[in-house]
C-alpha cells in the first residue's frame, strides 16, 4: 500500500484526525497539502499548508484549478459543537450541514476534473454519528449520513475514472477530545465502552485512508469502512435482567 508519486489534498489536515491522515499519506510516499482556515498550531513538516475555507465555493474552485496534479482528495474538514436541537434555530443548524455535507460536495466537484485526469480517488471522513441517533449533534449526524450516501452516488456517477469511499469513524483521541469527553478520567471511561478498549488514534484513521487511496483498493468504490474499534455494545445488554449467556432473542 504505497502512494509514491501521488499528490494528495487533505481538507482540515492541520490538526486532529486530518493531521493523522496527512502524516500517514506522506509516510506512504504521497506529496501532501493540507488546507484549513488557519495554519497548523504545530508545524507539519510532512505537508504543505494552504489557507482555505471549504465553505467558500469560489476559493475552493480557484484552489483546485491551480493544482498541477491531484490523485487523492480526503474530505476531512468538519465537526460540530454540542447543541440540542431546540437550542438553536434551523438556520444555525444549517451551518453544521453546510460544513459537513455541502462543503465536501463543493470540494469534490472542484477536485473532480484533476482526479479524472489521474484516475484518482476521494475519501470522505464520515462518522458513526451518521449511522445511529446523534442527540446533541443531530444536524451533524444527519449531514454525515448524507455524506456517506452522497459518496455512494458519486462513486457510481464518476466511475470508472474516480473511486469514492467513506471512512465511518468512531471516537478519536485528538487535541480537542476534552471538549467531547471531559478530562483524562472521562476519556478513560469512554474508552472502556469501546470493544477494543481505547479511542482511535488519528494514525488509525490515516492507515485506513492510505488503504482506500492505494492501488490495494483499486476495486473498492462506493464503500463505507467502519473504523470504530468494534462499535458500541448494545445498551440493553447491561439493562436487561435476562441471562445473556442463554439464547439470543
Ligand atoms: N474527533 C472524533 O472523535 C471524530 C469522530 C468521528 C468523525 N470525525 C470527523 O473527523 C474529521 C476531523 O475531526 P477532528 O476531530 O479532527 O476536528 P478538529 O480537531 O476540530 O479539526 C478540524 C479541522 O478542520 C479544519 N476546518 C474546520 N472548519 C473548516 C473550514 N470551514 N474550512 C477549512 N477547514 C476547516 C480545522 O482548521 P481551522 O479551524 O483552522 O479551519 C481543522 O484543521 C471531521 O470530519 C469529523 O467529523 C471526528
Amino acid at each position: 500500500m504505497e502512494l509514491n508519486g501521488k499528490v494528495a489534498v487533505v481538507t482540515g489536515g492541520t490538526r486532529g484526525v486530518g493531521a493523522g491522515i496527512a502524516r500517514a499519506l506522506a509516510e506512504a510516499g504521497a506529496r501532501v497539502t493540507v488546507c484549513a482556515r488557519r495554519p497548523p498550531p504545530t508545524p507539519v513538516p510532512y505537508a504543505a499548508y494552504r489557507p482555505l475555507d471549504v465553505r467558500d465555493g469560489d476559493a475552493v474552485r480557484a484552489f483546485f484549478a491551480g493544482l498541477d496534479r491531484l490523485d487523492v482528495l480526503v474530505n476531512n474538514a468538519g465537526g460540530a459543537p454540542y447543541r440540542p436541537l431546540d437550542q438553536a434555530d434551523a438556520e444555525r443548524h444549517a451551518r453544521v450541514i453546510e460544513l459537513n455535507l455541502l462543503a465536501p460536495l463543493t470540494v469534490s466537484l472542484a477536485a473532480h476534473p484533476p482526479l479524472r485526469r489521474t484516475g484518482g480517488s476521494i475519501v470522505m471522513i464520515g462518522s458513526v454519528s451518521g449511522d445511529r441517533p446523534s442527540p446533541g449533534t443531530a444536524a451533524y449526524g444527519a449531514a454525515k449520513a448524507g455524506l456517506a450516501h452522497l459518496a455512494r452516488s458519486m462513486a457510481v456517477e464518476w466511475a470508472p475514472r474516480v473511486r469514492v469511499n467513506t471512512l465511518v469513524v468512531g471516537m478519536v483521541r485528538t487535541e480537542l477530545s476534552h471538549l467531547h469527553y471531559g478530562d483524562a478520567d472521562g476519556v478513560e471511561a469512554v474508552a472502556r465502552t469501546v470493544p477494543l478498549g481505547r479511542l482511535a488514534d488519528p494514525a488509525d484513521v490515516g492507515a485506513a485512508a492510505v488503504f482506500l487511496a492505494s492501488d490495494a483498493a483499486s476495486y473498492i468504490s462506493g464503500a463505507s469502512l467502519l473504523v470504530h474499534g468494534g462499535g458500541e455494545r448494545p445498551a440493553f445488554l447491561d439493562a436487561a435482567t435476562a441471562d445473556h449467556h442463554g439464547q439470543e432473542t
